[in-house]
């Protein structure tokens, strides 16, 4: 079997990578990385490219367009067809943008459409809402947007901070983007305008409840 060919661009811890490799490293998973790009030497993520054995570059290009243009060459060059975001802190380049559209996914710690840009837990626990939970969507040129392809719910705690409220996030992160991943490598997803038509999945048929109490009964 042909495993789809990715490229993961990071800044930074590079956890998200972590799982992909994770996953990948079932040879029944239909994806590969064959190629991680940084923009930033010091990337903790570039570590476990290494240590996976898979080819990693850092691109310290400040210019954006010039970053795109050595990106999309290292990309092209590695026969990638899918890109897949994962902490990456740069906005991208519409060109490339263009280049990749429909072939670029990237995952952020919020229920898109709210929170997009910077801090999404923060803004969570601001705006005080009981779930948020993390997004896996293609990339579009305004940040955070685009066809959503999955997301995963996660509860706000009475007790919850950002680094809490973050944590609980980023273990659900870890989940949703592998799968994410194997629904486009097995071409199961349809964009259809700004939605994503996902074939042979089976969709919770739940509501959840936050606090979750039961209701008081008239004799309780
Ligand atoms: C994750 O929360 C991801 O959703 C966001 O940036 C963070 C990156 O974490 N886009 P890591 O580098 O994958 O550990």
């Amino acid at each position: 079997m042909a495993r789809l060919k990715i490229g993961v661009l990071i800044s930074g811890r590079g956890s998200n990578l972590q799982a992909l490799i994770d996953a990948a490293a079932d040879p029944g998973y239909p994806a590969e990385i064959v190629i991680v790009i940084s923009n930033r030497a010091d990337a903790p993520g570039l570590g476990r490219a290494a240590a996976a054995g898979i080819r990693h570059i850092t691109i310290p290009e400040p210019g954006r367009a010039a970053f795109a243009r050595a990106a999309n060459r290292a990309l092209c060059e590695a026969r990638v067809e899918l890109v897949a975001l994962a902490g990456f802190m740069r906005i991208l380049d519409t060109v490339f943008v263009e280049q990749w559209t429909d072939r670029m996914v990237n995952i952020h710690p919020s229920l898109l459409p709210a929170f997009p840009g910077l801090h999404p837990q923060r803004q969570a626990l601001a705006a005080g809402v009981k779930f948020s939970g993390c997004t896996v969507h293609f990339v579009r040129a305004a940040v955070d947007t685009g066809p959503i392809i999955s997301q995963a719910i996660v509860p706000v705690e009475a007790g919850d901070d950002e680094d809490g409220l973050s944590a609980r996030i980023l273990a659900a992160e870890h989940r949703l983007y592998p799968l994410a991943v194997r629904l486009y490598a097995e071409g199961r997803l349809h964009i259809e305008g700004n939605r994503v038509r996902v074939t042979g999945a089976t969709m919770p048929d739940i509501v959840v409840l936050n606090p979750a109490e039961r209701l008081a009964s008239p004799s309780g």
